[in-house]
């Protein structure tokens, strides 16, 4: 319906401009906390007032730069009265790039704002706060994988990541948060661009380091020809890399695989398939399953991995002796686990099936009794639920691994709602200098 129609009448001339209600002075504000992007919060007046860059406790000056949800962004002018907890950025990139919003802010002084966050969040479904353990901390320097955005100019490559609310592209010189071989290849990722990307175009490019080398995926808008093709295969000799894939058009295209790209889980190596999940950095992946194991300590006996990707939980679980039945929507990632866990001897069964229409349920869950889950962002709604109902009665223990402290929280609820109390909650943070949190949750049901 057309806007005539639907407002019946309008008078004539030109539209109004909406009246801009921004503050134009630089404006004096207190820094009461942090949203749930990292910006300082402060009010002007009633107005809530996000400021990038200022900190909890801190006295600061700022403009207003436009309109945030019900309130106003603003830009950091000065601070006037620094917060002790803050400190020196040590990437030459921040407060441009919007990678990472707190390295201003004191490492354990994050960690404590995080868990709160946490328990707040709980809070609002009900649940209690009080569960929830100190943050364990996985420092800068470990992520195993990235994606950097890229533009192919005339005489140059950008290449980086996004800067803070912006399309724009930094031009990455360094990211402290990646493993040394990942951050020392920046340099050559631009050259490859430019040898084999055509001048006005742009897209991604993800590298993941596996044990046997980089695995690469560039965003191209055709099939490479034969001078990018022998480009590539030089690149690929230099860098000892893995595989050089292609995405064009959405779709992969392996280009060149010398060596079949693995990773390992607790010491079990699976064949990394393109594109594929895997943790962002394997101290968090082993953060993550040694919580694992302490939350189900006391159990035994054969268990449910929901949405098990390539086996992270399960080839160690299956490893103590414990029969694993792992789901995952991704038919490559099951492929993957089947052939290691039959390589290994592993007691894995690994099926594809979509849990949020299809969950685990009903006479599927009968004798059932331990549950590790670790679905995406959006969370586990349905399977909860499945998890919750009487015929998941003989569940007496749930894993729960979530990346979203708000989906967790709905998710809890239900299962606490089932009949289940949450005993711990133990916060990973794989995501330092962001608001991100991952965590470990540990259900009980007698
Ligand atoms: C956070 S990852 C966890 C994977 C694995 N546990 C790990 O640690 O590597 C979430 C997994 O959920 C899977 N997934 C996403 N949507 C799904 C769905 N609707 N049904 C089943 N699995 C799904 C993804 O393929 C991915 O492997």
């Amino acid at each position: 319906m057309s806007q005539r129609r639907h407002s019946g009448f309008r008078p004539a001339g030109k539209p109004q401009k909406a009246k801009s209600t921004l503050p134009k002075e630089p404006m004096t504000l207190t820094v009461s906390g942090l949203g749930a992007q990292g910006d300082g919060l402060a009010r002007h007046g009633d107005t809530p007032v996000f400021i990038a860059g200022a900190l909890p406790g801190e006295t600061v000056t700022a403009r207003a730069s436009g309109k945030k949800g019900d309130g106003l962004a603003a830009d950091l002018v000065s601070v006037d009265s620094a917060s002790p907890d803050r400190v020196e950025p040590p990437c030459p990139h921040f407060s441009a790039c919007g990678g990472c919003s707190l390295q201003h802010y004191a490492p354990a002084a994050e960690a404590d704002w995080k868990r709160e966050v946490l328990r707040q969040t709980l809070r609002t479904r009900g649940l209690d706060p009080v569960v929830v353990d100190p943050v364990i901390r996985i420092g800068a320097g470990t992520r195993q994988r990235a994606t950097f955005a890229w533009r192919r100019l005339r005489d140059r490559v950008v290449l980086g990541y996004n800067q803070r609310a912006s399309h724009q592209i930094i031009d990455l010189q360094a990211c402290l948060l990646l493993e040394t071989p990942l951050a020392d290849v920046l340099p050559a990722l631009r050259t490859l661009v430019a040898d084999v990307a055509p001048v006005g175009s742009m897209g991604d490019l993800s590298v993941t380091l596996t044990d046997s080398g980089i695995d690469l995926c560039l965003d191209l808008p055709d099939y490479p020809g034969l001078e990018a093709l022998e480009q590539i295969g030089r690149w690929s000799e230099t860098h000892a890399a893995a595989r050089i894939g292609a995405r064009i058009d959405g779709v992969y295209h392996p280009l060149l695989t010398p060596r079949t790209p693995l990773v390992r889980f607790d010491g079990a190596s699976v064949d990394l398939p393109p594109q594929a999940f895997l943790q962002p950095s394997r101290a968090g992946a082993d953060a993550l399953l040694a919580a694992v194991r302490a939350a189900l300590s006391g159990t035994e006996g054969p268990l449910l991995d929901l949405f098990c990707g390539l086996g992270t939980f399960a080839l160690p679980l299956a490893a103590e002796g414990r029969a694993v039945k792992g789901f995952d929507s991704e038919t490559t990632a099951i492929a993957a686990l089947s052939r290691a866990a039959k390589a290994l001897k592993r007691p894995v069964t690994a099926t594809v099936r979509d849990l949020f229409r299809d969950p685990v349920e009903g006479k599927e869950l009968k004798d059932v009794t331990t549950v590790v889950l670790d679905p995406p962002r959006a969370g586990a709604d349905a399977q909860c639920r499945a998890l919750a109902e009487k015929a998941g009665a003989s569940v007496r223990r749930v894993v729960m691994v979530s990346c979203s402290p708000a989906t967790f929280a709905r998710d809890a609820r239900t299962l606490c709602d089932g009949g289940f109390r949450l005993v711990q909650v133990v916060p990973v943070d794989q995501f330092v200098w962001s608001p991100h949190l991952e965590l470990v949750a540990r259900f009980e049901r007698d």
